[in-house]
């Protein structure tokens, strides 16, 4: 029998993509979110994302259908700079919106509920790869958010309700908002370089980050779908490999055939973590996944994908 699955954030980056691939993986999906900040209207022909801001527990009631097999919660403000503009906000689109899903989903009887947290919730790291036992320590009110979050999600794992819960470290990849240049980092260094030439870094080249191509992360969401050994699991979603910003301009800047003359330091953000890499082995075991792309091809693949997206942009 065809399985349910809602998918919230359906208009965003990674809950665009994981809608559409469950789509054509033969599941019935319900995708859903406000448009607050998503922009992806269609997800696959077939498939329309469903105006629902989770906050309201009416709009969630009359939009959530009465018999869903399984949640991927991915809906939230995905900014830590943009948290601190407006903490509240932030934190009704983490805590409030996931609480009144989680209401009527257990009402539902809905049997699994995965929730993509953020690698944010550990903010520095007091070790390196991060394990998911380490201390949560948030920089942002973005981290902070989701570390509160992840503990709604479990109390109510302990109502009846199975979760997962996966900590994506730096997503990338085609699907990526270009226009969007305070969230993401390969996707705003790549949007400036396409489009002025010149690239502002905020921050050191020093850090480093952990990158997760956008199909491995869609390919991590189905696999703990399909795998009950994750129920009741928080687990690592990252390649497992620190890779310094300076790498990544060095790739950018080598698909534009440009010199580091184009770029600038500046200040950095607040609560912008110096360097992060995580373990990815629970996830790889309880799941059986693996990622599959590297950084340079995957930045390359970005930059081919998107000029041809502008170049047919421009033609239109
Ligand atoms: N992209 C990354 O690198 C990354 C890394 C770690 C964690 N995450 C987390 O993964 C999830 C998906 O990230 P993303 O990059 O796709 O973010 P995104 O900003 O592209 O998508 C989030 C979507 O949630 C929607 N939304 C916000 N508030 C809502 C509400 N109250 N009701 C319904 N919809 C609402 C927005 O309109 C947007 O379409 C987020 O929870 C994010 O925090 C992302």
């Amino acid at each position: 029998m065809q399985r349910v699955v809602v998918v919230t954030g359906a208009a965003g980056f990674i809950g665009n993509a994981v809608a559409s691939r469950l789509h054509k993986d033969g599941y019935i999906v319900v995708a859903l979110d406000d448009f607050s900040s998503g922009r992806n209207l269609s997800v696959e022909p077939g498939l329309l994302v469903v105006k629902c801001d989770l906050r309201s527990r009416e709009q969630v009631e009359d939009n959530l259908p009465s018999e869903v097999d399984a949640i991927v919660h991915c809906a939230a403000q995905s900014s830590g700079e943009v948290s601190f503009d407006d903490p509240w906000d932030d934190m009704t689109r983490h805590v409030n919106a996931t609480l009144r899903l989680l209401e009527v989903a257990a009402e539902r009887g809905v049997a699994h509920f995965v929730y993509t947290s953020s690698m944010a919730a550990y903010g520095n790291p007091f070790e390196l790869p991060v394990k998911e036992n380490s201390l949560l320590n948030p920089l942002s009110f973005y981290g902070a958010g989701k570390a509160a979050t992840e503990h709604y999600v479990r109390l109510y794992s302990s109502l009846g309700m199975s979760h997962s819960i996966l900590r994506p470290f730096s997503v990338y990849g085609p699907g990526q908002d270009l226009d969007n240049l305070r969230q993401g980092m390969i996707s705003i260094y790549l949007a400036q370089l396409m489009r002025s030439g010149h690239v502002v870094v905020k921050g050191s080249l020093d850090r480093f980050r952990d990158f997760v191509h956008i199909d491995d992360a869609v390919s991590a969401v189905v696999a703990v779908l399909e795998s009950e050994a994750t129920h009741g699991q928080t687990m690592n979603l990252c390649s497992g490999k620190a890779v310094s910003v300076r790498e990544i301009v060095g790739s950018l800047l080598a698909c534009a055939d440009a010199g580091w003359d184009v770029v600038e330091i500046v200040e950095n953000t607040p609560g912008d973590q110096f360097g992060m890499f995580g373990d990815n082995v629970l996830l790889r075991n309880l799941a059986d996944w693996e990622p599959k792309w590297e950084i340079q091809e995957g930045i390359a693949d970005m930059w081919t994908k998107a000029k041809s997206l502008a170049s047919k942009d421009n033609n239109e």
